[in-house]
């Protein structure tokens, strides 16, 4: 297996949680801390159900969306320490936070094909240099050598308020409970499914944030890395 480790002399710090746990947000706010590009995995599985659903696929027909996988282009971008996942040339932008791609995502990200596909790319975005990853597998499959696993957890009522709160600045109405149970449904899917599950990958650090800022909890990643990297003697990576 070609997965790279700090033996490569390159960082990842790997983000997991479920739906609105503040993975993107605190993954953001950590990378800025250290340096360190950051990386949205779950904007990769909603560009691929938002491609599908551009070609009008019917997301269930695995061979349709695997065929679609083998015709499209997909490359990279770093734009301001934040890498992109371009799809013929193409950035989707908020189009994929929609609710149509929303609903879609999980059937999609269930399809081993595309797994393998995109988990081979996230690998070989260090050559970016030093990451920190987010999603659902990072440190269970896609670089589970790595030192540095976190597991954000949050109250499902906070998450649901949240990205309610989401969705409404990007002017998409929501109600709290259509969104709670969006989200349950989701967590529900990327939970129970065969092909690398939502899990607390071995060795992560779990960090409940329903009561802390992004930035509070940001902050204890990143002191949990630094005290990780004191006790290994090896860490150097810029101070806040
Ligand atoms: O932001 P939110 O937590 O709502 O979702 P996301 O991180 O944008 O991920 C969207 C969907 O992509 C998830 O519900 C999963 O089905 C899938 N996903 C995945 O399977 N594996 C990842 N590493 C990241 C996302
Ligand atoms: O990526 P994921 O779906 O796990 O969550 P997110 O998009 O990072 O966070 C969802 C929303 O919750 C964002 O608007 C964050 O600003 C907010 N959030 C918060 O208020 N407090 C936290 N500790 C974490 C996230």
């Amino acid at each position: 297996m070609n997965v790279p480790s700090t033996t490569d002399k390159v960082m990842v710090v790997a983000v997991d949680g479920p739906a609105a746990s503040g993975k993107s947000t605190v993954s953001r706010s950590a990378a800025k801390m250290l340096g360190f590009n950051y990386v949205d995995t779950g904007a990769m599985y909603r560009s691929i159900t938002w491609k599908a659903l551009e070609e009008g696929l019917d997301v269930e027909d695995t061979i349709a969306v695997v065929a679609m996988m083998h015709r499209i282009q997909i490359s990279f971008e770093l734009v301001e320490k934040r890498v992109r996942m371009l799809i013929d040339d193409m950035y989707p932008g908020n189009a994929m936070r929609e609710p149509r791609v929303t609903e879609k995502v999980s059937a999609i990200a269930a399809i081993p094909e595309v797994r393998q596909v995109l988990v081979q790319h996230q690998r070989s975005l260090t050559r970016f240099g030093n990451l920190v990853m987010e999603g659902r597998d990072i440190g269970t499959v896609v670089f589970p050598d790595t030192p540095y696993k976190f597991y954000l957890e949050a109250k499902p009522e906070i998450r649901a308020l949240r990205r309610k709160r989401d969705l409404e600045a990007m002017k998409i109405p929501a109600t709290q409970e259509g969104v709670a149970e969006s989200i349950q449904r989701r967590d529900r899917k990327d939970s129970g499914r065969s092909v690398s599950p939502l899990q607390i990958a071995l060795g992560a650090t779990v960090v409940e944030n329903s009561k802390l800022t992004v930035d509070e909890t940001a902050q204890i990643i990143v002191d949990h890395i630094r005290q990780q990297d004191q006790r290994r003697g090896s860490f150097s990576a810029g101070g806040a």
